[in-house]
């Protein structure tokens, strides 16, 4: 004879079950939440320090060169903001002398953007000055050190063939302040092209052939508001080879960036002898 479970029984399992369930999911959702809403405490500050215990999401694209993107960094309104302030004053980007060159001699299909430098002092919203601050807190690398933004505008078929940021001497001659870090501030999304080039990325590529046009290695999208950095330098000062890189050509739509290169002096020792180079809108690759 089969027998049947009672009827009565099998009622009685199923709210067991349930409250179990119920009591389980509230207790792992309260240690949760309470872990979530912990605040850390900030630490009494300093003069020249901040009260705020900065959280800003980044990841590391590659440590060779180190490499790291920070995804969100600036609003739409921010970017925005700085496009209109630039987009009346661009003129065509230009390259730095390599020793004995003049500007007639650099090849202007290297770079085939547009550009204007402007300091955060020249801007009234505060928008620069508060996307500086932000930038020092990513870094962990002082304003002083910053030059002013250079802001550039990519249009179809425009781009930037692959170099280097940091001045090597042999072919600049001797450098009293260097380019250690790059912060790339993606003002616009492009719909195809325009990648920021990493060629020679972990060690690839550089055996000797390559052409410093060819968008390859590592590659990454321009989206509005992201940003990437990464160093020019070795941790001993030294150039990383592996730095350079280069902007793919627009495909469809236009590419706006704001480079804020980062230099390895406090950058007023030294303004003096950038300032022809901002005026003319000149500016070192
Ligand atoms: C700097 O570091 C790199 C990589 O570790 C090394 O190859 C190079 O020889 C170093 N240069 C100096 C001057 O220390």
């Amino acid at each position: 004879m089969i027998m049947r479970p009672h009827g009565k029984e099998k009622k009685l399992v199923f709210p067991y079950v349930f409250m179990a369930c119920c009591f389980f999911f509230t207790i792992i959702g309260f240690s949760y939440f309470s872990q979530s809403n912990k605040k850390i405490e900030s630490f009494d500050h300093e003069e020249t320090g901040d009260g705020s215990v900065s959280n800003i999401p980044y990841q590391v694209l590659s440590w060779k060169p180190r490499t790291f993107h920070f995804p969100n960094f600036a609003t739409k309104q921010q970017c925005e903001a700085i496009i209109n302030m630039a987009k009346h004053k661009l003129k065509p980007s230009l390259l730095a002398l390599r020793k004995g060159q003049t500007v007639a001699d650099t090849n202007q299909n290297v770079r085939t953007s547009t550009g204007v430098f402007i300091a955060s002092y020249e801007d009234e919203s505060g928008i620069l000055a508060a996307i500086e601050e932000k930038i020092a807190i990513a870094t962990k690398l002082p304003r002083d050190n910053y030059e002013p933004f250079n802001i550039l505008r990519y249009r179809l078929g425009q781009k930037y063939d692959s170099h280097r940021d940091a001045f090597d001497e042999v072919e600049y001659g001797t450098q009293r302040s260097q380019r250690l870090a790059t912060f790339l501030l993606y003002l616009s999304s492009v719909e195809e092209g325009g990648e920021t080039m990493f060629p020679f990325e972990n060690g690839r590529n550089m055996n000797g052939r390559y052409d410093y046009q060819k968008c390859i290695g590592l590659k990454v999208k321009p989206k509005q508001g992201d940003a990437i950095f990464f160093y020019n330098l070795l941790p001993n000062g030294t150039i990383d080879q592996r730095s350079l890189h280069g902007s793919c050509p627009v495909i469809k739509g236009e590419k706006w960036v704001a480079t804020k290169w980062i230099r390895d002096q406090s950058y007023g020792d030294y303004a003096d002898e950038f300032v022809d180079l901002h005026n003319s809108n000149f500016e070192q690759n």
